[in-house]
């Protein structure tokens, strides 16, 4: 008999897994990288429904959980973070210091019906603070004797980066508070909490000068102000010109008994604190106050996302306490992302690096959370046709948190319905090079197979090779690639090792300096480690981080050419899709042809020594839990290490695991499975002496 229900289960389990994975790399992404991949709302969609699921499957419970911890914003090896900013100034990360208080996030809702029933759940009678939800990045600052001392980001909620120098340059931060003979007696600690961000003014003019410089843009304020305050160049933060509110203020022995009265306190002692910060006393202030803001943030200088209530009365907030990740005394009502109607005057195609051939509509010009937007996706065929979009209708376009806009919508027909537009076809054809267009079963976008002719793929894979977390060849942006290609001096990436000083500086754009930047910067990728090459090379879904474990375990291209699919799905995060796009890849004699050239040009094409873990087969075939805590190695450490010997890491115990290996603290559950199961339990000594026995 089929278990209908246990196959439920695993579908659910499978999607956890799968959540907190995608999940965890949308903080990194927001919080690290600066670089958002999700929209806020799709974000907090994804994690409403892992909570969902977890509460389901509390067997499954993990501390590690984007449920249970606040997304990380600490400064990692500094390669990948300048890469991924391309802030080139930085030389070293932050102290990182201990907070005193953890940093916790909000709970957050779109629904004003949520709202009402968290009010309603709060004892009678309590005043609520509103406040506005500035959309930047937390920072906690301390005064010490009246003194700033440290500015602290989020980082991981107990622990965050000490950004003091850049804090500094902020000048509606006071750096000191109350003199002897003011008047004003401050605690001796005081800590202040609050939100650093950058005007949608300076963001606009950073993003003009990075735009002249053919440097990646920032997303939105929020991204700006956040790579601004990682930078390690005081001097070029101040130019940018961040600003801070403050809304939470901590510390011993402080005075007034309510948040509204400290914040108060606070403006006198001269720290910036939002004049739109309102008590409410009922339900209807309170939706009064969201509904007033709602309209009135368009005119403010700063980005805003929402509406936080805090509980006023200390104490009150004391008795309701806090959850993991957030005090059950405040929640925030985000705004749903911003929306205008405008016309679609034309569809027109953009194919990208691999081929995807992308509409796009061409819009009457709209004003759209600040900026003005002429251009936004259509995303595909199926959503044109599910919608029946037709040039001349009026759509919805949206910013969620990404750079580029989406449709979202057409206006339901009626009288606004003006499209006199015939219903849409999707060319058959590549609007770049005239190929036959292919749609990949169970794919929704139509790619043009002419990989080696087809003049943006061409151009889209060299610009991906030169990118900065990929070869990170300095001086050879887009535009020069475009000029260059023109010129009939590139057609693949090989072709950047063959030009000559004179090819580039006879350029009329370009000129001896330029050639001589380029060239160095061509030179200097000689070096880059063989993770990042094959990263580089642009094979179909080989992305960063998989392109490293594909690395550690094949520590070279030779031994990479001939890996089996076997070999391949073995490693974390290589499917089958991703592995025969690999062997797809090795089995092009075009690419074969690259490969050897950049080899004789001098490109890395395995791991030098010293990043070369060992390496075996002895754990091929092996699904393995690594749980607990570690005396010997960190946990990513032993991950790595299965896969470096052919095993595959799993999230959570079932019938297929091999064994798991368990630390202290290893999760009861866990363990209680386990033992249910028959799976075998190794402690670390075991594990390493098993690897040595090879
Ligand atoms: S109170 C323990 N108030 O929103 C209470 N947060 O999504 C902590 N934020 O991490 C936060 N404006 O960075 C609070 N008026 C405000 C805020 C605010 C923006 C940010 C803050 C927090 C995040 C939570």
């Amino acid at each position: 008999m089929i278990d209908l229900f246990s196959q439920f289960n695993d579908t659910e389990r499978e999607e956890i897994i799968a959540l907190r994975k995608e999940l965890e790399e949308a903080n990194h992404q927001y919080y690290v990288l600066n670089a958002p991949t999700l929209s806020d709302y799709d974000f907090d969609q994804k994690l409403r429904r892992l909570q969902e699921l977890e509460a389901l499957h509390p067997d499954m419970f993990d501390p590690k959980s984007p449920t249970q911890h606040v997304g990380s914003d600490l400064t990692e090896a500094k390669s990948e973070r300048q890469e991924a900013k391309g802030e080139r100034r930085k030389a070293k990360g932050f102290a990182q210091v201990a907070h005193k208080y953890p940093m916790l996030s909000l709970a957050n809702t779109y629904s004003q019906e949520e709202i009402e029933d968290w009010l309603r759940k709060l004892p009678a009678n309590v005043e609520i603070v509103c406040e506005l939800k500035y959309d930047g990045l937390s920072i906690s600052l301390w005064y010490e004797n009246g003194t700033l001392t440290k500015a602290l980001t989020r980082g991981d909620g107990t622990k965050g980066d000490n950004v003091i120098d850049n804090i500094k340059t902020i000048a509606a931060i006071p750096q000191h508070i109350g003199t002897p003979d003011s008047g004003v007696r401050t605690p001796e600690f005081l800590e202040l909490r609050g939100e650093v961000l950058l005007s949608w003014a300076a963001f606009e003019r950073l993003n003009k000068e990075r735009e002249a410089g053919e440097e990646p843009l920032f997303a939105n304020p929020r991204n700006a102000a956040s790579g601004t305050l990682k930078l390690q160049d005081p001097n070029e933060v101040a130019r940018r010109g961040l600003d801070c509110y403050l809304y939470y203020m901590l510390g011993e022995d402080l005075p007034a008994n309510t948040h509204y009265d400290r914040l108060q306190i606070a403006k006198q002692w001269g720290f910036p604190i939002s004049d739109a910060v309102k008590v409410c006393h009922s339900l209807e202030e309170v939706m009064d106050y969201i509904h007033y803001w709602d309209i009135e943030r368009k005119n403010l200088p700063v980005a805003t996302d929402g509406i936080v209530l805090k509980v006023n009365d200390l104490s009150a907030q004391e008795e309701l306490g806090y959850t993991a990740k957030s005090p059950r005394w405040a929640i925030a009502y985000k705004f749903p992302a911003e929306k205008q109607l405008t016309r679609l005057n034309a569809i027109t195609y953009q194919v990208g690096r691999t081929g995807v051939v992308t509409p796009v509509a061409n819009l009457e010009p709209v004003q759209l959370s600040g900026t003005t937007v002429q251009r936004a996706t259509l995303h595909n065929e199926d959503f044109i046709r599910q919608l029946d979009i037709r040039e001349g209708d009026m759509v919805w376009v949206e910013k969620g948190g990404e750079i580029i806009p989406k449709v979202v919508g057409r206006e339901e027909k009626g009288e606004r319905r003006e499209a006199k537009g015939e219903v849409y076809t999707f060319p058959t054809n590549c609007p770049e090079c005239g190929a036959k267009l292919v749609r990949v079963e169970g794919e929704a976008a139509w790619r043009c197979p002419n990989e080696t002719s087809c003049p943006p793929q061409i151009k889209g894979k060299m610009e991906h090779f030169v990118s900065r977390k990929a070869m990170n060849i300095d001086g050879l942006g887009s535009e020069t690639i475009d000029l260059l290609y023109s010129q009939d001096l590139l057609h693949n990436i090989a072709d950047i090792y063959t030009l000559t000083q004179e090819d580039i500086a006879r350029q009329e754009r370009l000129g001896e300096k330029s050639a001589q930047n380029m060239l160095a910067g061509i030179e200097a990728s000689k070096q880059v480690p063989w993770a990042r090459v094959l990263f580089a090379l642009g094979i179909r879904m080989v992305g960063e981080t998989t392109a490293k474990k594909i690395a550690r375990r094949f520590p070279s291209i030779d031994q990479l050419q001939w890996a089996t699919m076997e070999q391949l799905t073995a490693i974390d995060d290589v499917g089958e899709q991703i592995a025969k796009n690999i062997i797809a890849y090795f089995n092009d004699l075009s690419n074969l042809e690259i490969i050897n050239r950049l080899r004789e040009a001098g490109v890395q094409m395995e791991s030098q020594e010293e990043e070369q873990s060992p390496q075996s087969d002895l754990l091929q075939g092996k699904s393995i839990v690594v749980s607990g805590v570690f005396a010997r190695h960190s946990r990513e450490e032993y991950k790595a290490m299965i896969e470096a010997h052919g095993g595959k890491n799993v999230g959570s115990v079932s019938k297929k695991t091999s064994f798991i290996l368990a630390g202290e603290n290893m999760g009861p559950e866990k363990r209680k499975k386990a033992e249910a199961l028959g799976v075998s339990i190794l402690t670390e000594e075991e594990f390493l002496l098993m690897l040595n026995n090879e």
